[in-house]
């Protein structure tokens, strides 16, 4: 029987297949492409930045390769960076002097302080690029932690007035993006009403919805110089990580308070979260890729046991697959340079 002969078109090779071939689609790179269901592109990042008093310094943060804290006037050259780039948000995060931090986290609501002057510096280039700043005691509090502290515990209203002190005077420096990230109970409603009642009706909001009680925040605490003197943990405000119900119920209850977008922190361990989010809600829904996953990336592919930027691109798009509309994350300037090519 030769090959060619039409009667070998009756031999099935494989009963089992029945034809159903699910490599056909992947047999090549055009067709791997036209198949795709999710991409990401520039627009889908935030890059978060972290700053430092004095002139012309960059900081490396030592547990996570390749990132730096800012003096103001670098940080200014690092928006013009992100606006080059076409990376639409970045968000600052200050590294406050130690001498600066006391217990009721004074310095978040001076006018003059890092945030806010870096705020106006970037501000006054007008580049085409968002300000998002972080809502939170914790970069200003000796203690560490996010709000004021009563004996060994952390109290929530008198926390929520502070916030909504701090998110009016980020506002007069600039603020496009007020981003709550101390999981007060009702911090979302108050800070809209501050804000309206103030003529930033026009603010936006992204809420840290789900943020969870979490081991993978550790370089971001050295980062911010927040570690050394936290006391205790975040676990009666930050979600504990066996919750998913509660997650839902925290970001209704951002939504129905006024918040425009909300965040899922952190990303990749809680994929589930961020689809269940997603899925319900229909809403604006962020991951932050925080400072730990950032970390674990870089170190494994510094023992050259990981090809840094496939996981890099991989995580990326596992993120949009489960329902984020964008990312924060410290590889978006790596991002958007191979995004664009360069
Ligand atoms: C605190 C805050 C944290 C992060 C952002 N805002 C850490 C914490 O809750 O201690 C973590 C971000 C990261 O790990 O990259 N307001």
């Amino acid at each position: 029987m030769s090959f060619a002969n039409k009667s070998h078109s009756s031999i099935d090779m494989n009963p089992i297949l029945n034809g159903r071939r699910m490599r056909r689609n992947r047999s090549s790179d055009w067709s791997r492409r036209l198949i795709r269901e999710n991409t990401f592109t520039i627009n889908d990042l935030i890059w978060p930045i972290f700053l430092i008093d004095g002139e012309n310094k960059s900081d490396p943060v030592t547990s996570m390769p390749g990132v730096e804290r800012f003096s103001v006037d670098r940080a200014v050259r690092a928006a013009e960076q992100a606006a080059e780039l076409g990376i639409p948000v970045i968000a600052l995060f200050p590294n406050t002097d130690p001498d600066l931090r006391d217990e009721m986290g004074s310095e978040a609501l001076n006018e003059d302080n890092l945030t806010c002057r870096a705020l106006r510096a970037i501000k006054a280039e007008g580049f085409p690029v968002g300000l998002m700043t972080d809502v939170a005691l914790d970069p200003y509090t000796s203690h560490g932690h996010d709000g004021l502290m009563v004996g060994d515990k952390i109290v929530n209203d008198e926390t929520v007035d502070q916030l909504c002190r701090q998110s009016l005077i980020q506002a007069d420096a600039g603020s496009d993006i007020i981003a709550p990230s101390d999981m007060m109970d009702g911090r979302i409603g108050a800070i809209r009403n501050a804000l309206d009642n103030n003529s930033y009706d026009d603010l936006q909001i992204m809420a840290y919805s789900a943020k969870y009680a979490s081991a993978f925040y550790g370089p971001f605490r050295d980062a911010v110089g927040s570690n050394a003197n936290l006391k205790g943990d975040k676990r009666t405000y930050q979600m504990d990580p066996g919750n998913t119900d509660e997650a839902l119920k925290e970001a209704e209850l951002d939504l129905e308070e006024g918040a425009d977008m909300i965040m899922v922190k952190p990303g990749m361990p809680y994929l589930d979260i961020l689809h269940r989010i997603k899925e319900t809600f229909l809403a604006p829904t962020y991951a932050y890729q925080v400072s730990g996953e950032y970390a674990m990336i870089c170190a494994a592919a510094q023992n050259g046991w990981m090809d840094k930027e496939k996981a890099m691109m991989e995580s990326m798009m596992a993120f949009k697959r489960a329902g984020a509309d964008g990312v924060l994350t410290y590889f978006a300037p790596e991002i958007a340079k191979k995004l664009n090519g360069k």
